[in-house]
């Protein structure tokens, strides 16, 4: 029995050698580990008949063999499988078939205003800082001057997360981060991500971004200040924009102020966007608060800085004509791939 089994391995291996397609292959399988009529499976059959000493090292080696030959099948079938594969291929290549089109992705239009504007205050040496979004309200108030009872601090206007952690409601925060790592002369920008408790609607959102500045050295003025944003807004909106300096309060600024620029959309006559007023407000800035400078450990008698803060999702509605904050948020390519 052994002999015929070394018979049948010998003849599989040469008939599949000699398989000249897979239509053959599937012959050669049926010949002989097919179940119905395959020899091996005949041999299977007749142990019963054999004397009982043989009857199962037959049955043994004929499951390996039957083992062995499938494996061999398969190998067999891989083989042609890949020939059909190169030369097919050749063939069905048509020239004349347009090209696939690969869309090419873009950046998000709040990451080219970004950019942009990193790369407007890179030519007035401004370095650019990053900070925490899950910040200690140390930062986010305190060291900002922003004393205990101030509104912004109320629940329903800042996300806290408890033991004093919250998701930072400005960037702010990353001027006293930087100021207590580095001596003056600063000047920096940081852009970054700012949650607020806000109702969504057209021109809120819960989530939004802000470049923070900061410039701090000895004899640094208002008029410095009103220079470096005047030169911004003009590179970034063009050099027929008209900016309005108006007095306000910002706990970190003295004296400090709100800026409007000419509504870009309406060339100041009037229209939604801006009220009907001409102007739209932009960023706040001021003058660094002494106390600020007392809090971080610089000597606030011989250094002097202006900071400002600049609202991204704005900048970018109004430089585009974009009326509704929530486009920014909805990932609909249909608006994304505009930019
Ligand atoms: N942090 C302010 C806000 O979120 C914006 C701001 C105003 C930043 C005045 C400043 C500044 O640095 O001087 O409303």
């Amino acid at each position: 029995m052994k002999e015929k089994l070394n018979e049948i391995q010998n003849q599989a291996k040469d008939d599949l050698v000699n398989a000249g397609s897979p239509e053959e292959v599937e012959r050669v399988k049926t010949k002989y580990i097919g179940r119905k009529g395959g020899v091996i499976n005949d041999i299977i059959k007749a142990i019963p008949s054999l004397p009982p000493e043989q009857r199962s090292s037959t049955g043994k080696s004929a499951n390996i063999l039957k083992q062995e030959i499938g494996k061999w099948i398969e190998e067999a079938k891989e083989k042609f499988a890949d020939k059909k594969q190169a030369p097919g291929a050749k063939e069905i290549f048509d020239l004349s078939l347009p090209g696939e089109n690969k869309p090419y992705g873009r950046k998000h239009p709040l990451t080219q205003t970004i950019d942009e504007i990193k790369g407007i205050f890179k030519t007035l040496c401004f370095d650019i800082e990053y900070g925490p979004e899950v910040e200690h309200e140390y930062y986010n108030f305190d060291a900002l001057n922003i004393p205990a009872d101030h509104p912004s601090r109320e629940d329903f206007d800042t996300f806290y997360l408890g033991n004093k952690r919250l998701l930072r409601s400005q960037t702010s925060t990353v001027q006293i981060r930087v100021m207590e790592k580095k001596k003056p002369p600063i000047r920096m920008i940081a852009p970054g991500k700012v949650f607020r408790p806000d109702t969504v609607d057209a021109r809120h959102a819960s989530m939004f971004h802000q470049i923070e500045g900061l410039m701090v050295d000895e004899g640094v003025s208002f008029s410095d200040l009103k220079y470096v944003l005047t030169l911004f807004a003009q590179s970034y909106f063009g050099q027929d924009i008209k900016m309005r300096f108006r007095p306000s309060f910002f706990p970190f600024t003295e004296p400090s102020a709100e800026i409007d620029i000419s509504c870009s959309l309406c060339k100041g006559k009037g229209c939604s966007v801006c009220s009907q007023s001409g102007w739209v407000e932009v960023l706040g800035a001021g003058m660094v608060d002494p106390n600020v400078f007392d809090t971080v450990g610089y000597d606030s008698e011989k250094y002097t800085g202006f900071a400002f803060g600049i609202g991204v999702e704005r900048l970018t509605m109004l430089k585009y004509g974009i009326d509704n904050i929530r486009l920014f948020f909805e990932n609909d390519l249909r608006f994304l791939s505009q930019f």
